[in-house]
């Protein structure tokens, strides 16, 4: 029997790396968020190494670090727009999935329908939407609306019907462009949606052709309970956070079996965990470059991190000393506290090391060869169907991804050999949706 094949996305990150050192590294760009030219280099690199998706992640906030005097040590403050971004990457590339995240709870339904149905369109069928209702502090730009978790998913889910109602109102052969008779596209085959719901009133139809794959691949990425009932309902590549073997195992299961009872095909939800790394050819190299950027970040960094994802300020504690005891409070994610303060008793960890590890994200250097055997064991273990890969740096590691880990996959039966189809859909093997009748 032939191997499971692993699916493979990369997280391009406007900061150059998730590690506040890596852009002070000396082989990183200056500018990795607004030197275009650095993107789609990025973006080409990525698609030379058949990867099927590069990823878009988005914020509608400054960033993580709130107070100017350490936000102004990190680089996570400039990036492009995700849609305008995509557009020019579409140009530049033929092959790779663009998947962008646009929220539903600072959007209006119509607008991102005629977004990804443009971009579907513009990039040959490649567009994917990681649909977010956004945590953080987002709210504070648009009128102060922050709505509580379950309300958001509450209007996610209503969110998502209308733009796939305004999709599926776009029959694929409704424009006729019959010059000999007359007619340019025909009436019957373009409906009004005329949604009127709880959240949303959209009348449609949308003004623009069937998106070349019906709908753009729809990935989401939520956790709690209210996240993974909508995205087993909706997505078709649900992101997870990084676990081990064995808790990696339990949530896939649990995952296929959640489409399944939503009268899904589990296999067309796929389930990419996170894997933050940096890269070297050799354990040792990969060592050496996560010290040198640990090195190059301040400490303070991470503590300003902290008190977002621990609900407490460490910045009065001596770097040096233990993390004292911290009570569990109603933060915004009471896992990432959880985990944190967890990770801090069983280790023992002194402040300055909790805050390294917040400022790696999780991240774990690895080799070339480590990488390769992480990413089959869990895809043939049915842990996970691939990987959405994140880089703590921004000096190197995709081309290692590229030029050493697909190959070493591609040996090993576990990475195809080239893009299948010509859409998104097709290279993931997720059927193309047909226009419900309304
Ligand atoms: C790989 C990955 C990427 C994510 N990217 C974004 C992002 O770009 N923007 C965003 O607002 N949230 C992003 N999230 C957060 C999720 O949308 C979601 O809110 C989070 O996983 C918590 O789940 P919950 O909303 O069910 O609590 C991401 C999560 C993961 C695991």
């Amino acid at each position: 029997m032939a191997k499971r094949e692993a699916i493979l996305s990369v997280i391009y990150d406007a900061w150059g790396g998730m590690h506040p050192g890596a852009w002070r590294h000396p082989d990183a760009p200056k500018d990795p968020a607004m030197d275009f030219q650095h993107i789609k280099y990025l973006a080409q690199t990525a698609e030379r190494g058949k990867l099927h998706a590069f990823f878009l992640a988005d914020s509608l906030a400054y960033a993580l670090e709130k107070d100017p005097q350490v936000l102004s040590l990190t680089s996570n403050v400039a990036r492009f727009e995700p849609f305008t971004l995509c557009t020019a990457l579409a140009m530049a590339t033929q092959h790779i999935g663009l998947a962008l995240t646009a929220s539903t709870t600072y959007s209006e339904p119509f607008n991102i329908a005629r977004m990804f149905a443009s971009l579907d369109h513009l990039s040959g069928g490649r567009a994917g939407w990681n649909i977010v209702t956004s945590t953080g502090e987002a709210g504070a730009n648009f009128n102060g609306f922050q709505p509580g978790r379950d309300d958001r998913y509450k209007r996610a889910s209503e969110f998502y019907d209308v733009v796939a109602g305004l999709w599926d109102g776009l029959e694929d052969d409704a424009f006729l462009y019959d010059k000999a008779g007359g007619r340019f596209f025909d009436p019957e085959k373009i409906k009004s949606l005329n949604h009127k719901g709880e959240f949303y009133q959209v009348e449609g139809p949308l003004n623009i052709s069937r998106p070349p794959q019906g709908h753009p691949v729809i990935c989401q990425a939520g956790s709690s309970p209210a996240g993974l009932a909508f995205a087993t309902r909706v997505a078709e590549i649900l992101f997870t956070y990084g676990l081990d073997l064995e808790a990696s195992k339990a949530l896939y299961k649990e995952i296929k079996s959640m489409a399944a009872a939503n009268g899904r095909d589990p296999d067309h939800i796929k389930v990419l965990p996170s894997l933050g790394i940096v890269l070297g050819h050799t354990q040792e190299e990969a060592d050496a470059k996560l010290a040198q950027i640990d090195a190059l970040a301040d400490p303070q960094i991470g503590i300003e991190r902290l008190k977002g994802l621990i609900d407490y300020d460490l910045a009065p504690h001596d770097l040096d000393g233990p993390v004292p005891e911290i009570p569990q409070t109603q933060s915004w994610s009471k896992t990432m506290q959880d985990y944190y303060l967890g990770m801090a008793r069983e280790q023992n960890l002194t402040v300055r090391q909790l805050s390294l590890m917040a400022m790696r994200f999780d991240a774990v250097a690895m080799s070339a060869q480590a990488a390769a055997d992480h990413i089959e064991n869990y895809v043939v273990n049915e842990a996970a169907d691939g990987f959405n890969i994140s880089f703590a740096d921004a000096s190197g590691s995709l081309e290692i991804l590229v030029d050493e880990v697909v190959p070493e996959l591609q040996r090993r039966g576990v990475f195809r050999q080239d893009y299948q189809g010509t859409s998104f859909r097709e290279d993931l093997g997720i059927p193309r949706p047909s226009a419900r009748p309304q």
